[in-house]
């Protein structure tokens, strides 16, 4: 199973609807969960990236919260949504169609990188790879801000685990239903927070881990170039 493929059609099919629509409120609650956090770490100015952004809601919160935001997806269905959302608030937020494995950004392109819970989606090597590619594409004291959950604590006790994980590569099965499209695959990679602050921190200093909520994580990566 290729899961950029499988992602990839699997968010196109689901399409915009109001738990993800930035102009809808019902979206909201995703960002408000940061509310204590992220406008701590977007300073006015600031230049963020949202890898993963799907229909925009946490580029366009964080242009609320002063910076300069884009956001990047690979799902076209989405992003044009966020497009459109963005001419029609006369938002200066861009959205690029793209995919996390190879960024189309140049060295010092950003000061912050914001992956929201997407790095399911990414495999060991390809998480590795983003951070190899924000060493170069974050500025000097840069920030790659990763939410993340710890599957081994979510997935305690989950009795069809086993059948649906497969060990070598620690790749999930799973499946969603899309109502009046089908079911689409939509598989996930087991990620647990050590695993993250180590694979990351080979190439970004860790600087903070803070648990929001019950097993919900905020790690914070640093770029230092010389
Ligand atoms: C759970 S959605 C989250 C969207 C957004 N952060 C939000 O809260 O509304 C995950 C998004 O990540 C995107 N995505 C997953 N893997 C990706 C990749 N390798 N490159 C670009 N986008 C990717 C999907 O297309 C999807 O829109």
């Amino acid at each position: 199973m290729d899961i950029s493929d499988a992602t990839q059609k699997h968010y196109n099919a689901a399409g915009v609807h109001p738990t993800t629509d930035p102009d809808d409120p019902r979206s909201q609650f995703a960002v408000d969960r940061y509310e204590d956090h992220l406008p701590k770490l977007i300073r006015p100015g600031m230049r963020a990236l949202d890898l993963g952004c799907n229909a925009g809601r946490f580029t366009f919160a964080m242009e609320d919260m002063g910076a300069i935001a884009t956001g990047i997806d690979f799902a076209e269905i989405p992003l044009l949504y966020a497009k459109k959302v963005a001419h029609r608030r006369k938002s200066r937020c861009q959205f690029n169609i793209g995919d996390m494995a190879a960024l189309p950004y140049k060295e010092n392109s950003f000061d912050l990188a914001l992956l929201p819970q997407n790095n399911v989606y990414l495999s060991y090597q390809t998480l590795e790879n983003l951070s190899v590619q924000l060493k170069q594409i974050l500025s000097d004291n840069g920030i790659f801000v990763v939410i993340m959950y710890d599957e081994l604590v979510k997935r305690a006790g989950e009795e069809a685990l086993p059948e649906r994980y497969d060990v070598q590569t620690g790749l999930i099965a799973g499946s969603r239903a899309i109502p009046e499209k089908g079911v689409y695959a939509s598989p996930s990679y087991f990620w647990t927070v050590a695993f993250a602050k180590h694979i990351i921190g080979q190439h970004l200093p860790l600087g903070q881990v803070e648990e929001i909520e019950e097993n919900r994580f905020m790690l914070v990566f640093g770029n230092k170039k010389r």
